[in-house]
This record gives C-alpha cells, sequence and structure tokens, in this order.
C-alpha cells in the first residue's frame, strides 16, 4: 500500500449559503467539527442542504458568509484547484467519466499531480482491490456503460480514492444501487474506511444507513439548520427534538438495538435447564440485537441460543435482546 493519510478536522464555523435571489438560506449558520478519521454522515429532508454543505467544502459553491477549515487552514486560503486535490469526491450514479475506461477515470487526479505511469498503475491495481473489483486485468480497459450500477459506484469510489485525499466527501453515493448490492458496497466502504481512516462528509436520505456507518450523525431540518449531532446511540435515544424523533421514525427503539450485536451482551454458558432452551433458534454472533430479534420472533421463542464460528457461546433471552445492559450501549455511545 502507498502511504496514508491520517485523515485531518472539517470545521464548519458558521457556515452559511443564500442561493442568488432566495429569501432564506440554504444552509444556515452550520456549526459542526468532524474530526480527522471520523465518519460523520448528513441526513435530513429533501431540499434541507445537505448536498450545498458539502459543495461549500470543494468549492463547487462559495459561502456567503462563515468559514470552514480543513485543518487549521481556512478553504478560502487555496486556490479551489489545489483544494480539490486534497479531497476526494464521490457522488451518486458515479459521476464516472463516459469516454473514458476504469483505468483512465481512477488515473484522473494522479495524472494532474504529475505521478508517473508505474505510480498510477500500482495505484490503480491496489485501488480495484480494495473496492472488490478483481481480478484487476478484467475491469482496466471496460468503459463506464459497461458496469453494473454497483461496480460504476466501486470505480467511482475508486477514483474518489486515488490520490489519497485526507478528505471525502460523499454526496448519495449509494444512492441508485438496489437494496442487496448496497449492503455490498456499504460494508467494503466501512472496511475501507476503518482501513484507510480518512475523515469522511457522507450524505444519505437513509437514516438506516446513517445509523450503519456513521462515527457520528448531523441532522439537518429544512432552512438548512443543524437540528442534532451526535453518536448513533445518542441520537437515537434521546431525539432532540420533535422534528428529529419524527425523522428518525417510529421504529426508533428498533434501530437502536441494531447499533448492538448479540456478541456483546451475550453472558456466557448459563445454568438454564436444557428443556427450556431446547426450542431455541441459533443466532450468529455477529448478528444485530434486532436481527436476532427477528429470528426469535419467526420461532415463536423465548429466546435464542448464540454460536460464533461453529461454537456455541451461550444464551440470550427475549428481555436480554429487548433490554440490553446499559453499559453496552453507553460504549456504543462513545465509539469512534
Ligand atoms: N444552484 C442553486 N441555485 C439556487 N438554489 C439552489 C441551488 N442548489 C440548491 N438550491 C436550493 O437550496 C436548498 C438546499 O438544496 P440542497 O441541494 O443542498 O438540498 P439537499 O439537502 O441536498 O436535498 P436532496 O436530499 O433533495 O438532495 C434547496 O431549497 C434548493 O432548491
Ligand atoms: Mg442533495
Amino acid at each position: 500500500m502507498t502511504q496514508h493519510s491520517t485523515g485531518t478536522s472539517i470545521t464548519f464555523d458558521r457556515a452559511t449559503k443564500t442561493y442568488p435571489g432566495a429569501a432564506a438560506p440554504a444552509l444556515d449558520a452550520l456549526d459542526l467539527e468532524v474530526e480527522a478519521g471520523e465518519l460523520v454522515c448528513l441526513v435530513g429532508p429533501s431540499g434541507g442542504g445537505k448536498t450545498t454543505a458539502l459543495q461549500l467544502v470543494n468549492r463547487l459553491v462559495d459561502l456567503t458568509s462563515g468559514d470552514i477549515r480543513i485543518g487549521d487552514r481556512s478553504i478560502s486560503d487555496q486556490s479551489a484547484i489545489e483544494l480539490r486535490r486534497t479531497i476526494g469526491y464521490a457522488i451518486q450514479q458515479s459521476g464516472l467519466f463516459p469516454h473514458y475506461t476504469v483505468a483512465h477515470n481512477i488515473a484522473t487526479v494522479p495524472t494532474i499531480l504529475g505521478w508517473d505511469k508505474e505510480r498510477i498503475r500500482t495505484r490503480t491495481a491496489e485501488l480495484l482491490e480494495l473496492v472488490g473489483l478483481s481480478p484487476v486485468e478484467t475491469w482496466l480497459s471496460r468503459y463506464p456503460a459497461q458496469l453494473s450500477g454497483g461496480q460504476q459506484q466501486r470505480v467511482g469510489i475508486a477514483r474518489a480514492l486515488a490520490a489519497d485525499p485526507p478528505v471525502m466527501l460523499m454526496d448519495e453515493p449509494f444512492g441508485a444501487l438496489d437494496p442487496i448490492t448496497r449492503v455490498a458496497v456499504q460494508d467494503e466502504f466501512l472496511a475501507i474506511h476503518r482501513a484507510v481512516g480518512k475523515t469522511t462528509l457522507f450524505v444519505t436520505h437513509d437514516i438506516d444507513e446513517a445509523i450503519k456507518m456513521a462515527d457520528r450523525i448531523a441532522i439537518l431540518k429544512p432552512g438548512g439548520k443543524l437540528a442534532q449531532f451526535g453518536t448513533p446511540s445518542e441520537v437515537l435515544s434521546n431525539p432532540a427534538d420533535d422534528f428529529v424523533a419524527e425523522f428518525l421514525g417510529s421504529e426508533r427503539g428498533l434501530k437502536r438495538l441494531a447499533l448492538t450485536t448479540v456478541g456483546e451482551i451475550v453472558p456466557g454458558r448459563s445454568d438454564r435447564a436444557s428443556a427450556e432452551t431446547a426450542q431455541w433458534p441459533d443466532v450468529e454472533a455477529t448478528m444485530t440485537l434486532r436481527e436476532a430479534l427477528s429470528v426469535v420472533s419467526a420461532a415463536r421463542a423465548e429466546g435464542a441460543i448464540v454460536h460464533k464460528g461453529g461454537n456455541r457461546l451461550g444464551e440470550v433471552s427475549l428481555h436480554d435482546l429487548i433490554a440490553p445492559p446499559v453499559a453496552v450501549e453507553d460504549r456504543e455511545g462513545v465509539r469512534t
């Protein structure tokens, strides 16, 4: 692997955008700090200012007032071109150049940066592996139209990562995918994020996607105002107001159960009578409490037997699943 930057913070400092002729701001005095290496999801209703917030960072849109800093440096202290070389940008429908091959698409920014051919070749191969497109030779000379939507999306992510930028901006990057491909690409991206630790601002309509992906979630409300900023656990447990509660939906309690895995709460082998647990279904330790609850409900059982790698870890009761120990949720609440 090439050397990876460790990421750098993004600070919105009363960042405001009012589009010409608009009566009210699209983004209104946003204060938000995305820490180095953190993945923050920006969610909210359509027209809430999410794309505007993202495009202010790479200066596709200019601030009306306030400031945005990357690390200690204001985005206005450098040219837009210079700035964009340090920011990976991935958008819905991948945004690939249709008349460029996969290799050519990925090489766009490295070429501008004057990398030599060999370095670009090595980096391209490494990235295609990283996003799960191997063997590499299969993909290099294809055009975007010769790829499925999910494959295009993966190439779009590879292209955004190409020059190893410390900051990634992603605007509904998985929005066009079917649910199954979407889960696969989400998992792929999370694994990449954990491996390379870019500071990432990720826009999504999908609150479940945000809960799954985010270290912290920023919820914007109409008028581009920040409604709440917190960990998934904090937001789900304590919505700041009625707008947030409604946005999270009536399944807020169930969604919270998706933050914890069965393996985290299994108490170890208990002294329950085997007659009691004989009819209980099996669940994997990696399942979320929500998924396990679904299995238990489908089996009309009172609990489940937890397995990991073929070994029986213990049992969890229905009560364990719906009311996990507070300590587990707290740990979840401070994850970084
Ligand atoms: N270039 C523009 N000129 C004028 N108004 C704009 C422009 N771009 C966006 N807006 C307006 O700014 C507001 C915020 O738009 P933005 O695209 O940031 O919302 P969003 O949260 O990304 O919405 P969506 O979820 O639908 O993508 C909207 O009212 C929109 O109509
Ligand atoms: Mg948008």
